[in-house]
């Protein structure tokens, strides 16, 4: 891919620098159900060395190929298939998942530690059995964004705020060693505390300021979103829905810069 990422005459190479960095923790969802989309938005971002996510709709079309097509072309990607099973399944798994060379993706933490480990596990085996590939960033899933409070109490049976589930869920996977979760914005400053700041966060609920919410409800701008500590921004309709989906890219990069 063709390095995009300088925007104007007469700059330090430190501010294309950072801007390279924070386009490296921006994540786009390539939530369609075939490649011909998928591609065509990739083509709308080409030059921008962002990380690509790929959830169940389009990975259940299109599979290891598409990720192989994906890293072929120099993109940094996140499998988000929130795996959720016994150890053993949860390990063979990993170990194929590592083997695509992903480099992240991600678990249920409700599957428990042991099952945690698991995906450690088979990401670390699949690693040393083939020095090529590394260990991907395996992440925890904690309270999905759809799941309310009064949800999680009455249907699933966890007592307590969302707030405190998420900070349970997030120390059980860091206990589990692994590297990080997903969350909203707003938790990431409450994980960094009870799980250290080099946890990772990845969060999803990103608008920049005046964009429509569509479906989401608790917001953060990408600045806002940077400064309370999240490591990586997924930030899907506000990018792919956009008229010009390039520009409204490198917009959020340049306020994820200056944050
Ligand atoms: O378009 P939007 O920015 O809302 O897209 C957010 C992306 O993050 C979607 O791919 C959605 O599935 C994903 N996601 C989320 N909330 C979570 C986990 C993932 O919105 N808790």
């Amino acid at each position: 891919m063709e390095r995009m990422i300088a925007q104007h005459g007469h700059e330090t190479i430190g501010q294309v620098g950072k801007r390279e960095e924070m386009a490296g923790r921006l994540m786009v969802p390539l939530d369609y159900s075939d490649v011909t989309q998928a591609r065509l938005m990739i083509e709308k971002l080409d030059g921008i060395p962002c990380y690509m996510k790929v959830g169940m709709q389009l990975f259940y079309a299109a599979g290891p190929d598409f990720i192989k097509e994906l890293k072929a072309r120099g993109y940094s990607v996140f499998l988000d298939v929130k795996m959720h099973d016994i150890p053993n399944t949860v390990r063979g798994g990993a170990e194929s998942l590592t083997m695509l060379g992903v480099d992240m993706f991600n678990v249920h933490a409700a599957g428990g530690t042991a099952m945690m480990a698991a995906a450690l596990e088979g990401a670390a085996k699949a690693a040393s059995l083939h020095p090529s590939q590394h260990i991907p960033l395996i992440i925890a899933v904690t309270q999905l964004t759809s799941t309310n409070q009064e949800m999680m109490n009455s249907e699933i049976g966890i007592t307590g705020t969302v707030t405190d589930a998420v900070v349970h869920y997030a120390k059980l996977a860091a206990a589990a060693g692994l590297h990080g979760v997903v969350a909203s914005p707003q938790e990431a400053a409450v994980i960094a505390a009870a799980c250290g700041p080099e946890f990772v966060t990845v969060t999803p609920g990103i608008r920049p300021a005046g964009a429509s919410l569509d479906d989401q409800s608790r917001v953060m701008t990408p600045g806002q979103a940077i400064r309370q500590g999240s490591h990586f921004l997924v930030v899907g309709r506000p990018i792919t829905a956009a008229a010009d989906p390039r520009q409204a890219a490198l917009n959020i990069i340049e306020e994820m810069s200056q944050a």
